[in-house]
C-alpha cells in the first residue's frame, strides 16, 4: 500500500470526525440503514488489537424484554452509582447517562473467554485486552458518526449481572452496553461538560517531557 499522505479533504473529514463525534444519549425512533449495523461492526473489527488477539465479541440485543432487563440492571447502577458519589448525587441523577430504550440498536461488546491463553503483549500488562475493546469501540464511534449515526457508550451495570442475563461463559466478561441509532443532531459539546461535570483538559495537562512534572496529573474535579 502507497505511503502517500491522504488529499487534504480526507485528512480534514478524519478530523472532522474526530472533532464531532459525542456520546449520545437521545436517539430518535427510526431504524438504522440497511446494512449499517454491519459496517459498524466491520470498523470495529479493522480495530488494533494486542498481539492480534481480537478480544472483541459483540451480542445484538433484539428481544424487547431483554433490552428492558438491561435497562433495568442499568438504572440500578446509575442509582447506586449517585448514592456513592461524595456529593452532587441529586444533581447526577438529572444528567442523562444512557438512551437504551430509544435507540434503535443495543450491541453489548464483551470479552472473549480463555484469554489468559494470550499471553503476547499482555504478560505484565493483562488489562490490554480491554484496551483493545476500547480500540475496537472507537473506531465504531467514528464510523457511526461519520455516517450520521449516534452512538452511546453505557457503563453503569453490574458485570457479573450483565453476564449472567446474557448467558456469557465463564471468563467472558461485559465491557460496554453501546446504543447505536439516529439522533436529531449532534450534541455541539461533550453533555458531561455542559452538566458541569468536567472539562477537556488542556494539552499542556496531559503531556508532559522527560520526566512526570512534580505536582502535576491529578484530576481538578473527580467524581
Ligand atoms: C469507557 C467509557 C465509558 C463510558 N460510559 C458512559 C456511560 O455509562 N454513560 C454515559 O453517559 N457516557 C459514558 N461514556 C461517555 C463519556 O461520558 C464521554 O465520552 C465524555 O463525557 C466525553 O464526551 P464525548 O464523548 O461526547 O466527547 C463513556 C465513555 C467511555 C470511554
Amino acid at each position: 500500500m502507497s505511503a502517500a499522505t491522504y488529499s487534504q479533504p480526507e485528512i480534514d473529514a478524519l478530523w472532522r470526525t474526530l472533532r464531532e463525534r459525542r456520546d449520545m444519549r437521545h436517539f430518535l425512533p427510526d431504524p438504522l440503514p440497511d446494512g449499517l449495523l454491519e459496517r459498524l461492526v466491520e470498523a470495529a473489527h479493522l480495530a488494533p488489537s494486542v498481539g492480534f488477539m481480537q478480544p472483541w465479541r459483540f451480542i445484538r440485543i433484539t428481544e424487547p424484554t431483554l433490552r428492558a432487563q438491561i435497562h433495568t440492571q442499568v438504572e440500578a447502577e446509575r442509582r447506586a452509582t449517585a448514592a456513592a458519589l461524595p456529593s452532587r448525587n441529586d444533581e447526577f441523577l438529572q444528567v442523562k447517562i444512557e438512551g437504551i430504550r430509544d435507540c434503535a440498536e443495543v450491541l453489548v461488546a464483551a470479552l472473549m473467554p480463555q484469554r489468559e491463553k494470550h499471553l503476547i503483549g499482555r504478560r505484565t500488562l493483562p488489562e490490554m485486552d480491554i484496551a483493545s475493546v476500547g480500540c475496537a469501540i472507537q473506531n465504531m464511534w467514528l464510523a457511526a458518526r461519520a455516517e450520521g449515526i449516534g452512538l452511546g457508550w453505557v457503563s453503569f451495570f453490574e458485570p457479573d449481572a450483565l453476564a449472567a442475563l446474557l448467558g456469557l461463559p465463564p471468563g467472558a466478561r461485559p465491557l460496554a452496553i453501546l446504543c447505536i441509532g439516529q439522533v436529531e443532531a449532534f450534541y455541539p459539546r461533550p453533555m458531561f461538560a455542559d452538566a458541569g461535570w468536567g472539562r477537556r483538559l488542556p494539552l499542556a495537562e496531559v503531556l508532559f517531557e522527560n520526566r512526570w512534572p512534580e505536582g502535576a496529573g491529578g484530576t481538578p474535579t473527580a467524581y
